[in-house]
């Protein structure tokens, strides 16, 4: 088994015009609804309505609108629409949060409580999908790719008609965020969408427009994994090793 160590600077794969890993999409104007509604639009279409971990996050899911946090009536604990977990970080606003409305919508940095049935904007986000199976990078391209049930026979045909794709990791936030749920996995090593079809590097969801032609990625043989315990950005390896993967959804 041949292990190449090549580090790819981080800041080679930057690209302005892509957004975070954990994307989120603010609905606004005529799409204004009421938090459950809002919930359910959200598990529809993306993930959820967004879970705000910390102040990075909070910074990130900027707008004005519902955010995933409710409480049960008469109950003092915060939740998120999101497996209902606990809210450990909050950012009310002064005099918040009242105790006789059940629902959280954000209000520029700050966060307000207000009643579920009026109508606000809201915000949704796409999380990162860690699949705990070992596969080769291909058979893990085609695991994601079949998530929505996108053509995975014609790959080049169908090219950028999948929802589903193996993870683009392309700002710092994202690799950190990335790093963070790597530890769940059962390899110590993650595939990304990161391959080298002919000594370029690339994202196989084609983020980079420039590679828009390319439908999928091993010729040469090597991927771009995450490690659990790397401090390098990403390492490369052979392709057909079996590791977990990352799938995301592009919108
Ligand atoms: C809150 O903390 C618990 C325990 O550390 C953790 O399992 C959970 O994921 C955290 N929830 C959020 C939203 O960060
Ligand atoms: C909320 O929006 C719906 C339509 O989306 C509308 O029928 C309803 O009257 C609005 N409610 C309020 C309180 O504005
Ligand atoms: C995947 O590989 C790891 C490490 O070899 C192993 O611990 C784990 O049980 C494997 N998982 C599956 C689903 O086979
Ligand atoms: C995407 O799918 C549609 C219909 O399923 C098809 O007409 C279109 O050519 C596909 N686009 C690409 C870029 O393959």
């Amino acid at each position: 088994m041949r292990k190449l160590c090549i580090f790819i600077p981080l800041l080679l794969l930057l690209s302005p015009a892509y957004g975070y890993l954990l994307r989120f999409t603010l609905y606004t104007g005529s799409e204004m609804t009421t938090w459950e509604n809002a919930q359910a639009f959200c598990r529809e279409h993306h993930t959820d309505l967004v879970t705000i971990r910390n102040e990075q996050e909070n910074g990130i899911f900027s707008g004005y609108g519902w955010i995933g946090l409710y409480h049960k009536s008469g109950s003092s604990i915060w939740k998120w629409s999101r497996g209902d977990e606990l809210a450990n970080y909050t950012n009310w606003d002064a005099n918040e949060p009242q105790t006789d409305t059940d629902c959280a919508y954000k209000s520029s940095d700050k966060w307000r409580t207000n009643r579920c049935d009026v109508n606000h904007s809201f915000m949704c986000y796409d999380d990162l999908i860690l699949v705990k199976e070992n596969k080769t990078w291909e058979e893990a391209l085609v695991h994601c790719r079949s998530l929505d049930g996108g053509n995975t026979e014609d790959p080049a045909s169908s090219y950028g008609n999948y929802s589903y794709d193996l993870a683009t990791l392309i700002t710092p936030y994202d690799h950190t965020y990335a790093r963070e749920k790597v530890q769940e996995a059962t390899t110590d090593e993650v595939w990304t969408g990161l391959c080298n079809p002919a000594g370029e590097w690339l994202w196989v969801s084609g983020e980079q427009m420039q590679y828009k032609n390319i439908p999928s990625c091993p010729t040469n043989g090597f991927c771009g994994v995450l490690e659990k315990r790397g401090t390098t950005s990403f390492q490369i390896r052979d392709c057909k090793l079996r590791r977990n993967f990352f799938c995301y959804k592009r919108i």
